[in-house]
């Protein structure tokens, strides 16, 4: 994101003012490694009792957003109706489920759990950034947790079914297409998954 003329930043006379992609850069490379101004209230917590509004709110504002152009109107709004409070509750209790926080605003999400109950092979669900948040390294951050969880840890292969708008993300993130496949299923998704090479398959 370049030039951004919202940069919240106080240091206007920075030369580095509204240019993410150079400011980021000039903090990773700073020995101190102090996060950019706009991360600084950024936190990922386990997902609470109470986050489902806020976490149904976030996917739905970022599937009727992002996902549009990839879908047709009548999938984005069976996926909305597939993300409400209630199945959101229920997904994040059969999952590690995460939320991503600006100060106290849960802003992202993301969630891993056994492949169809498999204590081997997992599977990564419902990996969400607002779209004002998207490109600032959040979205690897989700996955940075999941690939953290003892779910990713066990398993010698961990699969996610991506949204068209995410495969770019996801091949920048280590995974691969699965069997090669590139186009999407009959879901809509692209089956793409992660082998860990230091762990043996079955
Ligand atoms: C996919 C998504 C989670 C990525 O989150 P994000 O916070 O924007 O991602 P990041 O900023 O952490 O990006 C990490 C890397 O992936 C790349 N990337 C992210 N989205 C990308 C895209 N759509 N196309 C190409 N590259 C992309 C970034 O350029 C970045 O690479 P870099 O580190 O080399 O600069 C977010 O865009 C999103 O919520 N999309 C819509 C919802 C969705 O489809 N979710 C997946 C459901 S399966």
């Amino acid at each position: 994101m370049k030039n951004n003329l919202s940069c919240p930043c106080k240091k206007k006379s920075c030369p580095r003012h509204g240019d993410c992609e150079a400011c980021r850069k000039h903090h990773e490379e700073s020995k101190y490694k102090r996060p950019v101004y706009c991360d600084k209230n950024i936190s990922v917590r386990k997902f609470r009792k109470g986050d489902e509004s806020a976490v149904s709110d976030v996917i739905c504002t970022t599937l009727s957003v992002s996902n549009r152009k990839d879908y047709s109107p009548e999938f984005i709004e069976e996926n909305i109706k597939s993300h409400s409070p209630e199945i959101i509750a229920s997904r994040a209790a059969g999952s590690h489920f995460y939320v991503v926080l600006d100060g106290r605003k849960i802003i992202g999400c993301g969630g891993i759990t056994g492949y169809w109950g498999s204590d081997t092979e997992s599977y990564l669900v419902s990996v969400f950034v607002l779209p004002e948040y998207q490109g600032r390294g959040i979205g690897r951050r989700i996955i940075k947790t999941l690939e953290s969880d003892e779910y990713f840890l066990r398993a010698w292969r961990t699969e996610v079914g991506s949204s068209l708008t995410a495969v770019s993300f996801y091949l920048k993130m280590g995974y691969n297409y699965k069997n090669g496949l590139t186009t999407p299923d009959e879901y809509g998704v692209v089956r793409l998954e992660k082998i860990r090479n230091d762990h043996f398959s079955p």
